[in-house]
Parts: structure tokens; C-alpha cells; sequence
């Protein structure tokens, strides 16, 4: 998997209602979606489909971990026709759960192997869409302020100089934070990664719902360190915020961020449609205009300049098949849930 980076560089549920113009056919056609990215994604790419297509798209923003519950409770009667985006691990499970179709688009041959790797793994459930690394961020107003030492490591979050100075997501709601448990099960065995979350616990003044929510709280000085893809905390720093990114020194875990069309799509044909359409290069470059900066699964769409250098972190072999098994999605978030999340401070 590092190899393969060598070679690239709230429920606000809402109507992206715009006045489509498109043939009668199509006028009739419209896409439930959840999106799970950064709003300021998904907003463009809706308008940018209902643009090309004149299927009308009813989106609504939500967390990784949290759509995959709602997709389980619709099981029986689906509501939604497509999941864009989102940690692949929790696709991985709807995948195995059952809660997705196998699609195989046309536009396959053109992604990276990292993209048709988990295609393949998932029996063609899902498919990689870009990926990103973990990592943290920190204010560095406040961290002048604190005379405290530059953190490099993710030994140094567990520093009891930073008493509640991190932020991180609840793992339950969202896929950053169950990467985060993974990666660290991965790269410590399991006990030792979950001592070491015991004791980052001690400094965690919150847990947010979403993943990028640490890094908007690191922007504006809520929190002094936010952990999270880095490219999240890109976002905050080309916008002028004080944040400086870190790719832990002793290496850190990665998303294959993924889309997956949901079994019993009321509106398959236009789910189809997104899907093949979201896998192109002109959707795809619809990302970094609107600050998002991971690395994106069609080869020809270009890398944005901002983008973190995958290339020059030192990456884990992430097995996306064992940590994105329900079984163990489960067991790794109900042994969080007992020991860590309401463990003494
Ligand atoms: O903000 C974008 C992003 O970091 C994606 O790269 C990632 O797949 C998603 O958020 C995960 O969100 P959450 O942690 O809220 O499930």
C-alpha cells in the first residue's frame, strides 16, 4: 500500500433544489445521498450533478460511523440510494452486512489500486474515492502561550502538560476517530493501544460527532492539539488559522475514503449515474477548490499542491479487510465504550 502512494504526489438534511434544466425524462429523477465529507464538498459536487444530469439531489451531511447505523435501521426499507464518502473501514462493514450493492462502473480502470483494492475486497460493495492521512494539528498561538514543546509524536499527546488540551471525535460516530483506533491497535498491539488511549483520554476536553470538528475547534483556539486527517487541518491553515500539521513521527494509519450504492436503491439508475460521474476527473477536482485536500482515486485527477505528502510519511500496512470486518469494528468500539470513553480522569 506505501508503495502505491509513491506514484501520486447534521442532520441539516437539505435540497440542493435548483431549477434543473434537462430533458423531461431526467426532470423526474432525483437521488437521496448522504455525504459524508466536509459540507463545503458536498454542496458543489450536488449542484455540479444536478447541473449535468438534471436529477435533483436531496443530500444530507453525516458522519461515518453514524450513516452506517441509519443505513442498518433502514435495512428493510431504504430511504437512501447513495453513500459518498466516509471512512472505508464502516463500508467495509455495510458491505459484509449486506447493506450494499455490488456496481461495477466503467470507470474502473482508471483508479488507483488502492481504489480498486477495497472494490475487490468488498466483493464490488464499494470503492475507494480518495484517500488521506491521520495525524494532528495544533494552534500555534496557544501553544506559544503554553511554553510548552512542539508535539511530533503521538507519545507526546499523552503529555499531562496538555490536561485537557486535545480533541478527537467519538469513535462511534465517527470514522476519523475509529481510525484512530485502529491505527494505534495496528501499531502498538491492542492492550498497549488501548493504555495509551486511557491516558490520551486524561487530556480529551472533548468528543466530538464528526471527525473535521477537532480541527475547526484547533482553528479557532478551543483546543490547543486536534487529531484527525491532516488534511482537515490543511483546510484551516490555507484559510489563515494558526495550525500547524504533524505526521507523528513513529507513523500513523490512512483512509481509503469510499462510495457505496445502498441495496434496495429506490433510485438506482441515478445512483448510478453519481457513481460513475464522482469517479471521473472533473468531479473529482471539484475537491480542492472547495478545500478538501485528500488524494483522489481517478490517476488523471491532478493532486493539489496543498495535499499532505503521503509519500513522505511513514504509512502502516493497514489491513482495511480485518479492521473494516464488522466483527471487529464492534468489538474494537464496545472495548473503547467500557474502557476508555467513561474511564476516571
Ligand atoms: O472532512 C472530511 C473527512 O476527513 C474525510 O476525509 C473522511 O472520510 C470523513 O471526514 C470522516 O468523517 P467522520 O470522521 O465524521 O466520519
Amino acid at each position: 500500500m506505501r508503495q502505491a502512494f509513491k506514484y501520486f504526489g447534521t442532520v441539516a438534511g437539505f435540497v440542493m433544489g435548483l431549477a434543473a434544466v434537462s430533458s423531461p425524462a431526467s426532470a423526474q429523477q432525483s437521488l437521496t445521498l448522504i455525504c459524508s465529507v466536509q459540507e463545503e464538498w458536498c454542496r458543489p459536487m450536488a449542484e455540479q450533478f444536478e447541473k449535468e444530469t438534471g436529477i435533483k439531489v436531496l443530500m444530507t451531511r453525516k458522519s461515518t460511523g453514524e450513516t452506517y447505523a441509519q443505513l442498518k435501521a433502514e435495512a428493510s426499507n431504504p430511504k437512501v440510494d447513495i453513500w459518498w464518502g466516509g471512512t472505508g473501514d464502516t463500508h467495509l462493514q455495510a458491505a459484509e452486512d449486506g447493506l450494499t450493492e455490488a456496481y461495477e462502473s466503467p470507470m474502473l480502470p482508471q483508479m488507483h489500486d488502492w481504489s480498486a483494492k477495497i472494490w475487490k475486497q468488498s466483493n464490488g460493495r464499494t470503492i475507494g474515492i480518495y484517500s488521506g492521512a491521520l495525524g494532528f494539528g495544533y494552534n500555534t498561538k496557544m501553544l506559544a502561550q503554553k511554553n510548552t514543546p512542539e508535539p511530533r509524536c503521538w507519545a507526546d499527546l499523552i503529555n499531562p502538560k496538555f490536561r485537557d488540551e486535545v480533541q478527537v471525535a467519538d469513535p462511534n460516530s465517527s470514522g476519523t476517530a475509529y481510525t484512530l483506533i485502529a491505527t494505534m491497535v495496528q501499531m502498538m498491539g491492542e492492550d498497549k493501544a488501548f493504555d495509551y488511549m486511557k491516558a490520551l483520554h486524561k487530556n480529551i476536553n472533548q468528543y466530538t460527532k464528526s471527525g473535521a470538528a477537532p480541527s475547526k475547534a484547533t482553528s479557532l483556539g478551543e483546543t490547543t492539539i486536534g487529531i484527525g486527517f491532516l488534511h482537515d487541518y490543511v483546510a484551516t491553515a490555507v484559510e489563515g488559522a494558526p495550525v500547524k500539521i504533524v505526521a507523528p513521527c513513529e507513523g500513523t494509519g490512512y483512509e481509503i475514503g469510499s462510495m457505496s450504492i445502498v441495496k434496495g436503491a429506490k433510485n438506482l439508475d441515478a445512483a448510478k449515474k453519481w457513481y460513475d460521474w464522482a469517479l471521473t476527473p472533473k468531479a473529482q477536482s471539484l475537491a480542492a477548490p472547495a478545500k478538501s485536500y485528500q488524494i483522489q482515486s481517478n490517476k488523471a485527477t491532478p493532486v493539489p499542491a496543498q495535499a499532505p505528502k503521503m509519500e513522505e510519511m511513514k504509512l502502516i500496512d493497514f489491513d482495511f479487510a480485518k479492521y473494516g470486518s464488522s466483527a471487529e469494528r464492534k468489538r474494537l468500539l464496545a472495548r473503547w465504550d467500557a474502557e476508555v470513553r467513561n474511564a476516571a480522569k
